[in-house]
C-alpha cells in the first residue's frame, strides 16, 4: 500500500501519469476523467453547495467545484497532496488525516450535500469501508449523496477476470470494490459501469 511520503513523491507527476493511464483506456485509471466529469455534473444539477472530498490528491475534481461557488472540505494523509490542493482553493479548509482513522474531528462537526471520494477508499480494507461509509451517511445533509469514483466491479468474478487480465500490473495491496458484497450494507446504492475496471457507486441519504 503506498504510504503518505509514497503519495508526497507522486505529487507533482500525479496528474500527468493519471491522464497517461486514462487515456490509454488502461488499468488503473480507465474512465477517470469521465467519473469525475460525472460528479461534477451531478454535484452542479443538484445545486450541492457543502463538498467533502475524501483523499481529494490534486483537487481536480474539487478545485472547479471551488470556482462554482462550492465551500470545499477535505482530508488526505499526504503533505504534498494538501500544499498543491490548498494554492488551488486558498479558502478550502483541508486537513491532513488518514482516512483508516476516519473523519478528523474539524470535519466532524458539519454537514455536507456531497461526499466525494475518487481512487481513494481502495487504500482502506473492505471492514474500514464499510464502517468509514456508515459513519460519512451521517454526516449528509437530508437528500444528500456519497459519491465514489474508483476501481470497482460488480462481482467478484469480474473483479478476478480484470485481475488475470492484467497480470503483474495488478496492485494486488489496493482493495477495489465489488458491488454485490457492499450492497447489503448499503440498500440505497446504485452502480454504473464506466470502463472495463471502474465505476461510479453512488449512495444517496433519503
Ligand atoms: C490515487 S489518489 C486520488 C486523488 C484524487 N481523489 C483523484 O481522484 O485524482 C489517492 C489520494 O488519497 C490519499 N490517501 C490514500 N490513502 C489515504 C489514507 N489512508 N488517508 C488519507 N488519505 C489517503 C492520497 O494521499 C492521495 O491524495
Amino acid at each position: 500500500m503506498l504510504s503518505s511520503k509514497g503519495f508526497d513523491l507522486w505529487a507533482d507527476k500525479y496528474d500527468e501519469s493519471v491522464d497517461l493511464s486514462d487515456d490509454e483506456g488502461s488499468y488503473p485509471f480507465a474512465g477517470y476523467k469521465k467519473i469525475l466529469n460525472e460528479i461534477y455534473n451531478s454535484i452542479l444539477n443538484k445545486s450541492y453547495k457543502n463538498i467533502l472530498d475524501i483523499g481529494f490528491g490534486t483537487g481536480t475534481l474539487i478545485s472547479k467545484l471551488y470556482n462554482h461557488d462550492c465551500k470545499i472540505y477535505g482530508q488526505d494523509f499526504s503533505k504534498k497532496m494538501i500544499e498543491i490542493s490548498q494554492a488551488k482553493m486558498p479558502n478550502a479548509k483541508l486537513f491532513y488525516g488518514d482516512i483508516s482513522n476516519g473523519l478528523v474531528n474539524p470535519l466532524k462537526k458539519y454537514k455536507y450535500d456531497a461526499i466525494v471520494a475518487t481512487y481513494s477508499l481502495h487504500h482502506i480494507s473492505d471492514k474500514k469501508k464499510i464502517i468509514f461509509l456508515k459513519n460519512l451517511l451521517k454526516k449528509l445533509n437530508n437528500g444528500g449523496c456519497i459519491y465514489i469514483g474508483d476501481i470497482a466491479f460488480e462481482t467478484r468474478d469480474l473483479h478476478n477476470k480484470c485481475m488475470n487480465e492484467f497480470g503483474d500490473e495488478w496492485d494486488k495491496d489496493e482493495i477495489y470494490f465489488v458491488v454485490n458484497e457492499l450492497l447489503p450494507f448499503f440498500p440505497n446504492l446504485h452502480f454504473k459501469k464506466i470502463s472495463e475496471c471502474s465505476g461510479l457507486i453512488t449512495i444517496k441519504k433519503e
